[in-house]
């Protein structure tokens, strides 16, 4: 783990490496910074004993650091959240994500595609740009709209009116590469003194104040916060929710629309194939792609999502605290038989299980040619279960899946309509991932060319 300390290799490129060291074995110990003892586990039914079956209640938390005190915005997130307090959380958001409350935030989404749709036709025809900074523009745009019913001005094509845009100033640099980014990764992930010594916030405190403006300044009645502010009376668990519901909500859709991009560009069967079903389907519905039937026809350009999410995860791994020690099977498989439950091992309190989600991804006798970009993979099969973890699994599945894929559906295939992509130059094929960060990131930005259609 030192070279991930250094800022040498990714978390998820350690813990691959790790998984691909011992084929024989369930899972393996290791030290992780600091010589904290953790387990990583391998067999697909051990990690789903742990994410989804009887052992979740024996290790639920996600191992992070956050300090209570220091960061009271973040404690209302459920990702930071244990035991009640995270089921009590979760269960005020999950209702914003029924089917019926997504089929409400479509228009959100649609106003931004339109948007979207005139900032790219005025201010980048021709130019290379930085997909990454593009697609946290809109979402941004959206989940402004959608959570808190304001315009983020962050898709104007005046540039003049963008100026004034605080979402930009405030929220387009926070996940980016930094030494500061993998201090702040390495305290989150492995050590509570220096979160201490660093300070370090997950919300950062010049975002707090913000924060609780913007659940003031909100405005409308067709948006997450009005839904959740008939029910919450406290101002402070209003603002812990619109926290979440930010933060969660526009990075990883973003990176993954990003991240799309640059698959789709390299990859000129599939961008045209996208394109082919897009015009398909809006021929089917009047030219409108963004309504909830267009999206749900959109099945070629779901499953270059989910490809995409297979190849570039948004978490590079899952990792857990066991709040209850239980016992784990034998390491290895063969001694079961021969020996019954003889080498079955205890996990201490506090250890931290690995789920190691990039590795998964990249095992071949899960996913044959795990290399290539194949979104045929899955057209046909469920993604879910526990060989796909690009949204967790189980009873902390990511809240928020359908509308992440349906926002960043939306613009990829308003995108893929007026224009096709491709790589603005071969040294980034393949993009390389930044050691540095929590969330996935690309070390150098992605940039593209886009010609028109
Ligand atoms: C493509 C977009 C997205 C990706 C790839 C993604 C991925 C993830 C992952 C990997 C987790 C951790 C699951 C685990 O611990 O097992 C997670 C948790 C979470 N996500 Fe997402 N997410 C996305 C979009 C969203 C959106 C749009 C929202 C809300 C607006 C959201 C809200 C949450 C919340 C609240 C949690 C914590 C759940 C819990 O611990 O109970 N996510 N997400």
């Amino acid at each position: 783990m030192a070279s991930f300390a250094l800022g040498q290799r990714s978390y998820g490129e350690v813990y691959e490496q790790i998984y691909r060291q011992h084929p024989e074995l369930r899972y393996v110990g290791f030290y992780r910074l600091f010589n904290e003892p953790a387990i990583l586990v391998r067999d697909q039914r051990l990690v789903r004993e742990v994410l989804v079956g009887s052992s979740f209640l024996n290790c639920a938390d996600n191992a992070v650091n956050v300090d209570a005190q220091r960061d009271v915005l973040a404690t209302c997130n459920p990702f930071i959240a244990s035991g009640d307090r995270w089921r009590i959380l979760r269960a005020d958001l999950v209702p914003l994500f029924t089917p019926s409350r997504l089929r409400q935030t479509l228009p959100h989404v649609a106003a931004a595609c339109q948007q979207l749709q005139e900032f790219v036709g005025r201010r980048l025809t021709g130019e290379r740009f930085e997909a990454k900074a593009l697609a946290t523009r809109y979402t941004l745009q959206v989940i402004a709209s959608a959570v808190f019913g304001l315009d983020a001005h962050c898709l104007c094509y005046d540039e003049d009116q963008e100026k004034g845009s605080q979402w930009l100033q405030r929220l387009l640099p926070l996940f980016q590469p930094s030494a500061w980014s993998l201090l702040e990764t390495i305290a989150l992930l492995h050590s509570s003194r220096l979160a201490n010594i660093l300070q370090h916030r997950y919300v950062p405190l010049s975002l707090q104040d913000w924060l609780c403006a913007l659940v003031r300044a909100r405005s409308g009645a067709n948006n997450f916060l009005h839904w959740l502010g008939d029910k919450q009376g406290e101002q402070g668990d209003l603002a812990g929710h619109a926290t979440t519901l930010l933060l969660e909500g526009y990075e990883t859709s973003a990176m993954l629309l990003a991240f799309a991009l640059y698959e789709l560009s390299r990859n000129e069967s599939a961008q045209r194939r996208v394109q082919t079903e897009l015009e398909e389907v809006a021929q089917r519905h009047g030219g409108l792609l963004v309504g909830h039937a267009a999206l749900a026809e959109l099945r070629y350009a779901e499953a270059a999502l989910l490809e995409t999410l297979r190849l570039h995860p948004a978490m590079q791994a899952l990792q857990k605290r066991c709040t209850k020690s239980f016992t784990l099977p034998p390491q290895r498989s063969d001694t079961d038989t021969a020996v019954g439950s003889h080498g079955s091992i205890q996990v201490a309190l506090g250890t931290v299980l690995v789920l190691p989600v990039q590795a998964i991804h990249m095992d071949p006798n899960l996913y044959s040619d795990p290399l290539k970009f194949q979104p045929e993979r899955f057209m046909d099969t469920s993604p879910m279960g526990c060989r796909f973890l690009g949204f967790g699994a189980g009873p902390r599945m990511c809240p928020g899946m359908r509308l992440g894929l349906a926002q960043t559906k939306a613009a990829l295939v308003t995108l893929l309509r007026d224009y096709s992509f491709s790589l603005a130059d071969q040294a980034q094929d393949p993009v390389q991932v930044s050691p540095l960060t929590f969330l996935t990131a690309s070390k150098h930005g992605i940039w593209l060319q886009l010609q028109k259609r």
